[in-house]
């Protein structure tokens, strides 16, 4: 690598850095100490732990690791471990209060700022093309993610505000879109802050299969809701319909009922559902029975990224849907620019090469694949990344929402989470297999 190219590294590292920074600033210092220190709920950790664990993280990694340094307060690593504390457990704990958690994460970025400048970006693969800048640039905007998580779930009155999402243009598009059968290329070994489980780039045979251009929008499953979806078994899985009885499911999380309206709270403003927009906060259980009721099913993973990523025209897989430059405004919607996802339909510059619409953005999309590693798949640099979360528990997660960062968004990005979870920004689009006859 020249010197040149080693120059730009170092100044997008920095640069990525400053901007996640501004992020978490802007989601913790909306808020008084009291709302910093509080659970908001027994999901989500107080943001004020958030705020030091990044910090932390940040400390073990890039200053301690990386660069060598002395420890900055090697007293606290123990309270900011994320395997030692379940989350409902954080708020006992003698965490650092909000003026001595910004002070923390203040001293540390300082130390991480003369790594940046001076630590030789080659002989180590945690250094190479500055992997580790770009995985904790990365792990801070997951956790800016998870605050918007927590700020969702506030009761009190709305701090956070943005513009409207854009609207969907007037073209009428169609239901689905053929995916043609054969192998393509899922995963990575190029993109150079990928990680470990979105490695190696590797062939995958798919089956022909139809697939959903747009998300399944608010009207779509009022339609499911209105025709009993909630109260027939049939359509729910057994763990499904165990777990809809228990928690007593009626509608998406945030939803009430108003006379024979349906209102949304979307960050403490509470207003009409909107029908053209995706829905957000269900479960892969919802979203599993919904498929069903739909005479479809949710798509596999396989499926869900060769749809992103195929270009039947090249046959290679692109970087993202549009093509293999980063996602811009007219691309997706990504970056909390907006605080809902835009209406069905919206971001044709967004399109795949077949015309499948955001799947970039707006809502993580379910699909029905469990957390696994690809063929080849090394853990890197740690275990605790993913590998440890590997097995049935966890199903993937794709796409990224209107609160997921680009730095923390690639065709090959995957998440994943427990099925039953919703107080994320999930919402899904369905498949289905083509019938005899179908594929002419
Ligand atoms: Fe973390």
């Amino acid at each position: 690598m020249t010197t040149t190219e080693q120059e730009q590294l170092r100044a997008k590292a920095a640069a990525e850095l400053e901007r996640a920074r501004l992020r978490s600033a802007a989601l913790t210092d909306v808020l008084d100490d009291d709302e910093l220190v509080r659970q908001h709920s027994p999901l989500m950790s107080p943001l004020i732990w958030d705020l030091a664990h990044i910090g932390n993280q940040e400390e073990l990694w890039l200053v301690r690791d990386v660069g060598g340094l002395p420890a900055v307060r090697s007293d606290i690593d123990e309270l900011y471990d994320a395997f030692k504390h379940s989350r409902s457990s954080r708020p006992a704990l003698p965490l650092l209060k909000p003026g001595e958690a910004r002070q923390y994460v203040d001293q540390v970025r300082r130390k991480t700022m003369d790594v940046v400048d001076r630590v030789p970006l080659q002989g180590r693969r945690l250094v190479e093309n500055a992997f580790a800048f770009g995985m904790l640039v990365q792990h801070e905007q997951q956790h800016d993610e998870t605050m918007l998580i927590t700020h969702q779930t506030r009761k009190s009155t709305a701090v956070l505000h943005a513009p409207d999402p854009p609207k969907a243009g007037r073209a009428v598009l169609p239901q689905e879109v053929l995916v043609p059968g054969g192998p393509f290329t899922m995963g990575t070994s190029t993109e150079p802050w990928a990680l470990d489980n979105e490695r190696p780039a590797h062939q995958v045979h798919v089956d022909a299969f139809f697939i959903d251009t747009t998300p399944i929008s608010c009207g779509q499953y009022q339609e499911f809701m209105a025709d009993g979806g909630y109260e027939r078994a049939e359509l729910w899985s057994e763990v499904g319909w165990e777990h809809r009885n228990k928690a007593n499911l009626r509608a998406p999380l945030y939803w009430r009922r108003d006379g024979d309206r349906w209102l949304r709270d979307c960050f403490g403003v509470v207003g009409p559902v909107r029908d053209a927009e995706p829905v957000v906060h269900v479960s892969f259980h919802e979203a599993q029975a919904y498929a069903r009721w739909a005479g479809k099913r949710l798509p596999t993973e396989a499926e869900w990224e060769k749809a992103a990523r195929f270009d039947p025209e090249s046959g290679r897989s692109r970087r993202f849907p549009w093509g293999d430059e980063n996602p811009g405004p007219e691309h997706a919607n990504l970056g909390q620019r907006h605080l809902r996802p835009a209406e069905v339909g919206a971001y044709p510059e967004g399109a795949s090469p077949l015309g499948v619409r955001q799947l970039i953005g707006d809502v993580w999309e379910w699909v029905d694949t469990d957390l696994h590693g690809y063929p080849g798949f090394t853990a890197f640099p740690y275990q605790e990344y993913s590998e440890v979360f590997f097995g049935p528990d966890y199903k993937m997660l794709r796409g990224g929402c209107f609160g997921t960062d680009a730095a923390a968004c690639r065709g090959t990005f995957r998440n994943w989470d427990y099925p039953i979870r919703r107080q994320i920004f999930s919402g899904f689009r369905c498949a289905r297999t083509p019938g005899g006859g179908e594929l002419g």
